[in-house]
């Protein structure tokens, strides 16, 4: 008899302990639901079509040199990038912003830019500086692809970005989200003394999603 007192009382402290479990875990399990949804709320406020736009509004080329028999890229490139942040209540914080330029499907260079804080309506503009020299295996049809863009004086560069963001709501920080941004730009080289013949146009990126 004492013993099945003893295992009835078990059972119901088992039970108990089971149903507050149940519980706890529900709770957490909607917390973390309601965070997420938070998040893809502002990140979809934030990247949705037409929100934070990004554009290359100036390019200057002074060397884009490719040698075949050293396979070395030498050049010298320097962008203007804006970045507009439409949203009237969400700020951005910017924590890395790593540029890559890439040329015929190779990337030639990288540069981390400095992490900035952007308010709500407002405009950034980025200045990275490409500079350098590179080894770069190009195969037959791209050395020729390389040597029609010379006889044009413009290359086909692309820019791309890997930035890491968080968004501010009033004191409510949240992050971290992880975007690529692409740039194709038709970049003419402009060797001292001549410009070219097209001068550069501003260009819009897309999200690499
Ligand atoms: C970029 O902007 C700066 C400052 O507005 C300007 O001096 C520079 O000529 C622009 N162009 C490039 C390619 O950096
Ligand atoms: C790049 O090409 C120009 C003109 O062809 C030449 O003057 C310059 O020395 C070259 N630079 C390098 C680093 O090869
Ligand atoms: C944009 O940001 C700059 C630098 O933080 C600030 O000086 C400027 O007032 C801001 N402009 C607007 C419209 O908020």
């Amino acid at each position: 008899m004492g013993s099945k007192g003893g295992c009835g009382c078990c059972s119901c402290l088992c039970g108990c302990l089971f149903s507050c479990l149940l519980s706890l875990i529900f709770q957490i399990l909607f917390t973390v639901l309601v965070i997420l949804a938070l998040a893809a709320f502002i990140f979809w406020l934030l990247f949705r079509p037409n929100e934070v736009k990004f554009y290359v509004t100036d390019a200057s080329l002074t060397q884009f040199n490719y040698t075949s028999n050293d396979n070395t890229l030498h050049y010298n490139l320097a962008l203007n990038v804006s970045i507009r942040n439409p949203n009237k209540r969400i700020g951005i914080y910017y924590d890395r912003i790593e540029a890559n330029a890439y040329y015929q499907d190779q990337r030639f260079d990288t540069e981390t830019l400095t992490p900035f804080y952007q308010g709500h309506k407002n405009t950034t503009v980025l200045s990275p500086v490409f500079h350098g020299q590179q080894l770069l295996t190009l195969g037959s049809s791209e050395v020729s692809n390389f040597d029609s863009d010379k006889n044009n004086g413009i290359f086909g560069i692309s820019l791309r970005l890997n930035i890491r963001i968080r968004a501010k709501l009033g004191w409510i920080k949240i992050g971290h989200f992880k975007s690529k941004i692409k740039c194709g730009l038709d970049v003419p080289l402009t060797s001292s003394g001549t410009s070219s013949a097209s001068p550069f146009e501003t260009t819009r990126c897309s999200f690499d999603l």
